[in-house]
């Protein structure tokens, strides 16, 4: 098996903490790694087999990432780069990993998609569903993983599973909805036969090149011709194949969950309960941290009076709290967000406004 780190767009939500130049993969919570860390050691770790990790990721940060990696990089896992001249969403991603993995192993190789900025807890359980995983990919399935939802996110994929058609550990995929509106999520929600898509994949390389040419055959062409005229670095590490951008620009700017998960009859899901988050707002960091008896999530140094259920994050000096709720207060060195607990999806129109200033 090959893990495949997917990485780009900066987190916009994480404002101030993550930017452009400084994005989310590279936030450290609490164990003082990365993110990115933490997606490299889990994959490093998943069976005895791993012997390469193929991330895919914007160009610019190739060095940082590598050096991140071989930080903590000690079974000399072979790390390969696919680097993007600009981010075209993930679907161009995912199936520039296969063709790649079909290139320099085999089409029967199975390639574990992970999102660089997760945060799994629960690593035995993380370890046992991915092996039930690779057990339902060899049945010629794209395997996605399942998680419980706990409120009507907009912001993720829905999967009403198949429960009548049993693959492996696992389900068929009835229905894969990306992004409802909040009217469809609380129904799905409500209704207990939906999951949150993780946004995990697992398949075999052959399989997820034919359901591509399947569902997106254009983007399989434009893919196929940019990686074939594009340049490769041998290093000690691995290998690097920097992406042709007069050729990646034609690749449709699409996420494989539209390309290839909405349309595809290869679907399946694993339901699971790993600890997942997808830490994509203050809210859901708040939500994975340990909480003082008012319910405030605090990371850094601050005094709070008669305050509940705020996330206080601070990197550099105290932040005093007096008779505040659900606020979510996040200093840095140059700016300082003050944000209603429930609206930090909405930090992302602050990060939009910054970048028309530069
Ligand atoms: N290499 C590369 N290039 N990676 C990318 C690009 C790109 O252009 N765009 C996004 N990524 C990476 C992100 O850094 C992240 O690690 C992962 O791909 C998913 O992209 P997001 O942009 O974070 O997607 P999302 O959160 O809106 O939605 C996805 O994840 C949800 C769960 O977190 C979908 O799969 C949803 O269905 C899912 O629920
Ligand atoms: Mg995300």
């Amino acid at each position: 098996m090959i893990p495949v780190i997917i990485s780009g767009g900066s987190g916009s939500r994480l404002w101030p903490v993550s930017r452009q130049a400084d994005p989310k993969p590279f936030l450290k919570l609490s164990d003082g790694k990365s993110l990115l860390q933490n997606t490299f050691s889990r994959s490093a770790t998943l069976t005895e087999s791993i012997t390469s990790i193929l991330t895919v990721t914007n160009e610019k940060l190739h060095f940082r990432m590598n050096n991140e990696y071989q930080q903590i990089n000690d079974k000399s896992i072979r790390c390969d780069f696919i680097l993007e001249p600009f981010g075209r969403n993930t679907a161009p991603a995912v199936l520039a990993a296969a063709i790649f993995a079909k290139e320099n192993y085999t089409e029967d190789e199975i390639i574990l998609v992970l999102p660089a900025d997760h945060l799994i807890t629960d690593l035995d359980a993380f370890n046992s569903t991915v092996a039930k995983a690779v057990e339902m990919a060899k049945l010629g399935y794209l395997v996605t993983f399942g998680i419980n939802p706990e409120y009507p996110e907009t912001g993720y994929g829905y999967i009403e599973a198949d429960t009548a058609t049993q693959i492996g550990s696992g389900f068929a995929v009835k229905r894969f909805v990306e992004k409802p509106n909040l009217e469809l999520a609380t129904q799905y929600v409500e209704s207990g036969d939906y999951q949150w898509n993780s946004g995990m994949f697992c398949g075999q390389v052959k399989t997820f090149l034919a359901e591509f040419e399947k569902n997106s055959p254009k983007l399989v062409r434009d893919v196929h011709k940019c990686l074939s005229n594009s340049v490769v670095n041998d290093s000690d590490t691995g290998k690097s194949v920097k992406l042709n951008p007069e050729l990646f620009i034609n690749a449709e700017n699409i996420s494989v969950d539209y390309a290839l998960f909405e349309r595809t009859a290869k679907a399946a899901v694993i339901p699971c309960s790993i600890g997942w988050s997808d830490i994509g707002s203050w809210l859901s960091i708040a939500q994975t941290l340990p909480k003082d008896a008012n319910g405030n999530a605090i990371i850094g140094e601050s005094i709070l009076h008669n305050t509940k259920d705020c996330l206080v994050y601070s990197t550099n000096r105290i932040i005093a709290g007096v008779d505040i709720a659900d606020l979510v207060v996040v200093d840095t060195p140059d700016a300082l967000l003050v944000a209603n607990k429930n609206q930090t999806q909405d930090v992302k129109h602050i990060f939009e406004q910054l970048k028309k200033m530069q």
